[in-house]
């Protein structure tokens, strides 16, 4: 286990990893599609044969994305609310200076076909505490939003205690406001940046009980500072669960090169693409499943940097993360050049 927090990926086990975790793919349909906020738009999805399989809060759907005639991409969404018999939902936010997911997203309509996996959970919700913190910010909200209805129903049969700091960037973000409010009433606190309000994560760290566990999705800046919050109040590793979205680093999205000796390759990795994504288009082998930089499949080892890796996942340590030996290829980005080694070994 990498990670000394319990993020998604320290919960998860392989036991015979391959090239690629085998997936269930499927043909699905978009069958709804609703506007959140100004950037952020909900997508039904109904798979055509198998039945929608059970979901657990903190699940995610992988979608190919055609991007191109030469270009599929995958992309991984967190199942967003209660589950129902008939279809999947995701929320998309549209990020016009991302990779292109979104906003090839964005351009679907109902009717549109996709290729989708089953649910899969590397940010399982336990329901063994006595107290419960919920924290998102901005798109992180996806995958709580199920947690926050299921621990409702959970205190109603328990004296667990739930709250939950939602921040955004402006009141009209706040995406399933009402919903959150439904289920949670006065325990909902909500923070936008247009109104000066910042979660302030070492009043909500002291106010909970010595075994509460805090669930936490947002950019990886948040994290880092409820990860130290969470450190200087000398409270447990284990009991701090986050998740956070690929996108978002320390630095800007810029290209970079990528040279692999054992391979004889120089790569450019476009802005628009990630390193898992170009390293699999020159035909490099490279392990993977949630392409979430969650479960470390996808660690490469880093034989030198010219530059700066901004680290993008929750599954590496802080100090692996200082020490940069490795590097999750499926999220995490380089400022300049590096060099890396991959599992690939000539047969004698
Ligand atoms: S594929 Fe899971 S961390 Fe990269």
């Amino acid at each position: 286990m990498s990670n000394s927090f319990v993020a998604a990926s320290a919960l998860t086990r392989f036991g015979n990893p391959r090239m690629r975790m085998p997936q269930h793919w499927q043909n699905a349909t978009v069958t709804a599609l609703a506007d959140l906020t100004p950037t952020v738009r909900e997508f039904c999805i109904t798979p055509d044969t198998l039945a929608v399989q059970p979901q657990t809060p903190g699940s995610h759907l992988q979608v190919r994305l055609q991007i191109a005639d030469d270009d599929t991409q995958t992309r991984s969404y967190s199942l967003v609310g209660e589950p129902n018999a008939a279809s999947y939902r995701i929320a998309v936010k549209r990020m016009d200076a991302g990779r292109g997911g979104s906003r090839h997203m964005w351009q679907l309509t109902t009717g549109d076909r996709l290729i989708i996996s089953e649910p899969n959970n590397y940010f399982p919700l336990s329901f063994d505490s006595d107290d419960y913190l919920l924290i998102a910010g901005g798109i992180g909200i996806t995958p709580l939003i199920s947690m926050a209805q299921a621990l409702a129903r959970h205190v109603e049969r328990s004296h667990a205690r739930v709250r939950f700091c939602y921040g955004a960037r402006s009141t009209d973000e706040l995406a399933y406001r009402d919903v959150l409010e439904a289920a949670l009433g006065e325990r909902l606190a909500l923070f936008t940046r247009d109104a000066n309000q910042q979660i302030n994560f070492d009043a909500e760290i002291a106010r909970l009980s010595a075994t509460a566990q805090v669930y936490c999705c947002g950019p990886v800046p948040m994290l880092d500072a409820l990860t130290a919050a969470w450190r200087a109040a000398g409270r447990p590793l284990q009991n701090l669960r986050f998740e956070t979205f690929g996108n978002s680093g320390h630095v800007e999205t810029q290209s970079f090169t990528v040279r692999l000796p054992r391979h004889q390759l120089e790569l450019r990795v476009a802005a628009a693409c990630s390193l898992l994504d170009a390293l699999e288009t020159a035909g490099v082998p490279v392990l993977y499943d949630c392409r979430r930089g969650e479960c470390g499949l996808c660690a490469m080892d880093v034989i030198a940097v010219e530059g700066e890796i901004d680290h993008r996942d929750v599954f590496l340590s802080a100090h692996e993360k200082v020490a940069s030996t490795r590097i999750c290829a499926c999220v995490s980005r380089v400022v300049g050049g590096i060099t890396l080694d991959s599992a690939y070994r000539a047969t004698a």
